[in-house]
């Protein structure tokens, strides 16, 4: 009955996109920090990559923590993108007719950016698997199961792929912006008191993340992350 109550109602898949939204949250400022270490060296790096595929040892073995990780973040992808169309189009069947002239308001620019700037973030994420978790995008240097900072390094010699990863980081950081300060809102945080303070927060998490990940692409295009004996 509950689990009814939070995926027909309006305010339940509210609810659902603001938990689901803070599950990527928490990966991904741990992963920002993680990508910082590619500032240690390539030796660094590895260690910090081959960590997450052991975390939990000895008292769970190779691969399961980062198992129950990757399965978490994708129902939690999933339930997001399925919340997000099924409130989209709730607000259509609310308002059947198209404006004659349509008012860009500001919520109306706030869900346009979530939206696309969504979508940009879904296709990314697809192509940043498909680069550098399963190898399937070409590198120079080819693809190296187990040497992340290789992997990585060799990715950004491409400018198509820097260009491509900032536009997506860019993206990520609006959508962090506008979307924390939804998520403070559906979780009840609403008390005027405290809306520029909270405002402010989503926007230095949006800022924050947009440097972070941003960094890594460009350090390596400029040569200040280089592969070893270089
Ligand atoms: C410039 C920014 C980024 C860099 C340099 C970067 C780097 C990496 C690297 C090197 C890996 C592979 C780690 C390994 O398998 O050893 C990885 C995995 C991953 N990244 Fe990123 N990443 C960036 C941005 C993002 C963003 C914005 C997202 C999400 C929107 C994301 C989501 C993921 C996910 C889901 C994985 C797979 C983790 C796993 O299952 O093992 N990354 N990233």
């Amino acid at each position: 009955m509950a689990v009814m109550t939070l995926t027909r109602s309006t305010i339940g898949k509210k609810v659902i996109m603001a938990v689901t939204g803070l599950v990527w949250i928490g990966f991904l400022v741990f992963h920002m920090y993680g990508n910082l270490k590619v500032y240690n060296g390539a030796e660094y790096f590895n260690h910090y990559a081959e960590f997450l595929r052991e975390m939990g040892s000895p008292l769970f073995g190779h691969l399961h923590i980062l198992t129950i990780l990757r399965i978490l973040v994708t129902v939690a992808v999933l339930l997001h993108i399925w919340a997000a169309v099924s409130l989209t189009r709730a607000a259509r069947n609310a308002r059947p007719q198209n404006y004659e002239m349509k008012r860009l308001v500001q919520a109306d620019y706030a869900s346009i950016t979530m939206r696309y700037g969504g979508l940009v973030i879904a296709l990314f994420l697809l192509y940043h698997l498909a680069h550098f978790t399963w190898g399937l995008i070409p590198i120079p240097g080819g693809f190296i199961t187990g040497d992340a900072y290789h992997n990585l390094v060799g990715g950004f010699q491409n400018i198509f792929n820097v260009l491509f990863y900032l536009i997506a980081v860019a993206a990520l950081g609006l959508h962090l912006y506008h979307g924390t300060w939804s998520m403070f809102q559906t979780l009840g945080f609403n008390n005027q008191k405290y809306d520029s303070t909270l405002r402010g927060a989503a926007l230095v998490l949006g800022i924050l993340m947009f440097l972070g990940f941003a960094i890594v692409p460009l350090s390596v295009l400029f040569g200040f992350v280089k592969l070893p004996l270089q």
